[in-house]
C-alpha cells in the first residue's frame, strides 16, 4: 500500500527470479524481548535457502546485511526510507526477501521501540500472514492484542501464535495450551475467519523453526518454516476489479503518452474499457508496457505503462479502473484510524491525508468512539492518543478517488500526516463514504467582500493577536481598536474570555477542546474581512498548526500575527486576574504555559515586546507597522 517505488521495483526484479514459486508476505510483531529478530535470525540461517544470481541485480539499490551466518548473507534488506523520505515522511520499514525450496517470501521487518506499532501498520499493509511472537512465560498481552487487532483489521486472516521461550518454560504443554485457549478466546471476538496456528518454540535454542523438534513431543502440528511454506495463499487481488493509481505519466515525445503505476488489484488486457478518476473519463487500452515490452495482459503486483486510445485528462494521484466497475469519489468518509504519535488526533486540527500517491488536506471531523484494546469494546473518545483506534468520520479539501479498505486494501488505506513536522501520524482504513454535502452548494451573493471593502473605503484584515494569559493582548488590542476606530475605521474586536461566553461555552482547555476554540474564530474571522471589516482577534491561541490553518482560511496578506511576546514569569508575576496562582495551587488543570504548552510564533508579521512599553505605546507601533505594511493607508 504504502510501499515506494525503489521497493517495488524490487520486489518485482525479486520476483521474476523466483517467478515458479508462490510468495507469501509476512509480518513479525512483538515485543523487542520477544526474541522477533533472534526468531528472524533463526529463520534466514535455518532454512537453507537458495540464492540465485539474479539477486545481485538487486544489489546496487539495496544494502546486503547479515553475517550471523553463511546463509543469512543473501538476505537482502531494502531500505523502506527512500520515497518516504521523498515526502519528509519517515517509516522504518525493512523488507527482507528470501527462499526455500518450495517458496519465496517477503518479509516486513519493522525494528525500532516507541514506533513499533505505527512501523508494524505499515508492514501488515501488504502482508498475507503475521507471526505473533508470545513470551511464554507473560502470555498474551495488551500489546499482542492490539497487534492482532491491527493485523486483523488490515486484512491478514492468518496468524501464527509463536509462543517462544519455552525452554524456560521447561516445553510443558499446559503453559502451551492455556496461551493458546486464552488467544482462541480473544480472536473469536477479534474476528471468527481468522486462522490461527499456534506454535511452541524457542528461537533461541531452534525448536520447532524449521523441524519438529522432540523436545515437544507432545506437539503435533507443523515446525513454523514447514507451516510457512505450505500454508495456501490465495491471491484474491486478482479476482478484485482492476485499480492502477497513476505513479506517474510518461511522455517522452510526443506521440507517445502513458499512465505509470503498479497494479494493486484486477487484471487490464489491450481492449479493455477502463474509466478514470476523479475525472470520470472512460477510454479504451491500446497499449500495455511492462518495462519496454509490449505485453496483451497485466496483473496485480506488475508495474506497467498503459496507453489510451484518447486523450484523457489524467495525471499522477488519479485512479485508472475498469469502466465495469470503478472505484468512488468522495470528500468525506467514515474510517478506521490508528493513531501513531505522541501528539493527540484532534479533530478539527488540518493533517495532509496521502491516498495512492495523492496528498490533500482533510480534517477529522469527529471522533465517533474508540476501541479498548483489552475486551474490543466501543469507547467514547473526543481524542485519539498514540496507538489507539477510533473510527472517525473526516473531510477533505477536495474529493479522491478509493474503495472500502474491506474490498481493495490499495486504495482504500490512507495515511495522515502532520503538517508542520511532517511525520506519519496516523494510518486509516476508510469504511465508507459519507454523502454530504452533495446538496449544500456555496451561495454566491452580489454583495460581496469586495462590495463590502468598497462601501466602507478599507482593505479587510485579520489582526491576530496571540501570547500567552496576561500577555497583555487584549488591553494592546483595545487600545489599536480605539485608535482605528477614531479614524473612521470599520472594526471589530473577538476576545477569548468573551467569545467563551457565547459562541464557544461549551468548550473547555484541553487541547482538542483549544483546536475547536480557534477553528470557530477562525471561521468567524473570515465572515468578518468578508463584511469589509478590520478584525482584532485576541486569543491564546497556543498551538501554531491552528494559527497557520487561521492564516490559510484568508486572502494573501490579509492575516497580520501579531506576537504579544511577555515572558511566562513577567505574565505570573502580573497575575492580573490570579489564574496562575489558582494554576500553580492545582486548582485550575491544563493551564497555558503550566501545564498545557504554548508554541511562540516562528514568523509573526509584527513581535512586541511589553517589557519594553505600555500598551499604548504598543499599539502605536502596531499601527505604524501595519502603515509601512501598506496594511493601512498612512
Ligand atoms: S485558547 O487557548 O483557546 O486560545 P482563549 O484565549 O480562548 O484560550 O482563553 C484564554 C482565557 O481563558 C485566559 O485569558 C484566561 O482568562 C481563561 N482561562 C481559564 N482557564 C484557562 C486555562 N486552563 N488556560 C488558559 N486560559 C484559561
Amino acid at each position: 500500500m504504502y510501499q515506494d517505488d525503489l521497493i517495488a521495483s524490487d520486489i518485482t526484479a525479486y520476483l521474476e527470479a523466483h517467478e515458479n514459486k508462490s510468495l507469501l508476505r509476512f509480518i513479525t510483531c512483538g515485543s523487542v524481548d520477544d526474541g522477533k529478530s533472534t526468531l528472524i535470525g533463526r529463520m534466514l540461517y535455518d532454512s537453507k535457502m537458495i540464492f540465485e544470481d539474479q539477486l545481485d541485480a538487486l544489489e546496487s539499490d539495496s544494502k546486503r546485511v547479515g553475517t550471523q551466518g553463511e546463509n543469512i548473507d543473501f538476505a537482502l534488506l531494502v531500505d523502506g526510507l527512500a520515497a518516504e523520505r521523498e515526502q519528509g515522511i519517515t517509516i522504518d520499514v525493512a523488507y527482507r526477501f528470501f527462499s526455500t525450496e518450495k517458496r519465496k517470501f517477503i518479509v516486513a521487518d519493522t525494528p525500532g521501540h516507541v514506533q513499533y506499532t505505527r512501523n508494524m501498520a505499515t508492514g501488515a499493509s501488504t502482508a498475507d500472514l503475521a507471526i505473533l511472537l508470545i513470551d511464554a512465560r507473560r502470555g498474551i498481552l495488551e500489546q499482542t492484542r492490539r497487534h492482532s487487532f491491527i493485523a486483523s483489521s488490515l486484512g491478514i486472516k492468518k496468524l501464527v501464535l509463536a509462543i517462544n521461550k519455552m525452554d524456560l518454560q521447561n516445553y510443558e504443554k499446559s503453559v502451551f495450551d492455556d496461551i493458546e485457549a486464552d488467544f482462541v478466546e480473544f480472536a473469536e471476538e477479534l474476528a471468527p475467519d481468522i486462522e490461527i496456528q499456534a506454535i511452541p518454540m524457542s528461537a533461541l535454542e531452534g525448536t520447532n523453526i524449521t523441524t519438529r523438534s522432540d523436545k515437544t513431543p507432545w506437539y503435533t502440528g507443523p515446525a513454523l518454516m514447514e507451516y510457512l511454506e505450505t500454508v495456501p495463499v490465495d491471491d484474491d487481488r486478482l479476482a478484485k476489479p482492476f485499480r492502477l493509481p497513476v505513479q506517474y505519466v510518461n511522455r517522452p515525445n510526443l506521440d507517445f503518452r502513458g499512465f505509470s503505476g503498479q497494479i494493486p488489484s484486477g487484471t487490464v488486457k489491450v481492449g479493455d474499457r477502463l474509466k478514470t478518476l476523479p475525472s470520470a473519463k472512460e477510454t479504451t487500452v491500446t497499449r500495455i508496457l511492462s518495462g519496454d515490452k509490449d505485453v496483451q495482459e497485466a496483473m496485480a503486483g506488475e508495474s506497467v505503462t498503459i496507453c489510451f486510445a484518447d486523450e484523457v485528462d489524467t495525471s499522477r494521484g488519479d485512479l485508472i479502473c475498469t469502466a465495469e466497475s470503478p472505484a468512488e469519489v468522495a470528500d468525506q468518509f467514515q474510517a478506521r484510524i490508528l493513531w501513531m504519535s505522541e501528539d493527540k488526533m484532534l479533530p478539527g486540527r488540518r493533517y495532509l491525508l496521502k491516498i495512492g500517491s495523492k496528498i490533500v488536506s482533510a480534517q477529522v471531523n469527529e471522533t465517533k468512539y474508540k476501541i479498548d484494546m483489552s475486551d474490543l469494546q466501543d469507547r467514547p473518545a473526543r481524542d485519539l492518543a498514540l496507538n489507539e483506534v477510533g473510527v472517525c468520520t473526516l473531510s477533505l479539501d477536495q474529493s479522491v478517488p478509493f474503495d472500502p479498505y474491506n474490498e481493495i486494501r490499495e486504495t482504500g488505506g490512507f495515511i495522515l500526516i502532520d503538517r508542520l513536522t511532517n511525520n506519519t501520524v496516523g494510518l486509516g482504513l476508510i469504511d465508507f463514504a459519507l454523502r454530504r454535502a452533495g446538496n449544500i452548494h456555496w451561495q454566491s451573493v452580489d454583495v460581496n467582500k469586495q462590495a463590502h471593502s468598497a462601501q466602507k473605503g478599507q482593505k479587510p484584515a485579520v489582526l491576530w493577536f496571540t501570547g500567552l494569559s496576561g500577555s497583555g493582548k487584549s488591553t494592546i488590542a483595545n487600545a489599536l481598536q480605539k485608535r482605528l476606530f477614531s479614524v473612521d475605521r470599520h472594526t471589530y474586536l473577538m476576545d477569548g474570555d468573551n467569545v467563551r461566553h457565547g459562541l464557544n461555552r461549551d468548550l473547555g482547555f484541553t487541547d482538542a477542546d483549544r483546536v475547536e476554540n480557534i477553528r470557530r474564530v477562525a471561521e468567524v474571522s473570515k465572515l468578518m474581512a468578508d463584511a469589509g471589516l478590520i478584525t482584532l482577534v485576541s486569543f491564546i491561541s497556543p498551538f501554531r498548526s491552528e494559527r497557520r490553518m487561521a492564516r490559510n482560511m484568508m486572502d494573501e496578506g490579509e492575516f497580520i500575527e501579531i506576537y504579544i511576546n511577555t515572558p511566562l514569569s513577567v505574565a505570573e508575576e502580573r497575575d492580573v486576574k490570579g489564574l496562575y496562582k489558582k494554576a500553580r495551587e492545582g486548582k485550575i488543570k491544563n493551564f497555558t504555559g503550566i501545564d498545557s504548552p504554548y508554541e511562540p510564533p516562528l514568523d509573526p508579521e509584527i513581535t512586541i515586546d511589553t517589557t519594553a512599553m505600555t500598551a499604548d505605546e504598543a499599539a502605536e507601533k502596531i499601527l505604524d507597522e501595519l502603515k509601512a505594511k501598506g496594511i493601512l493607508e498612512a
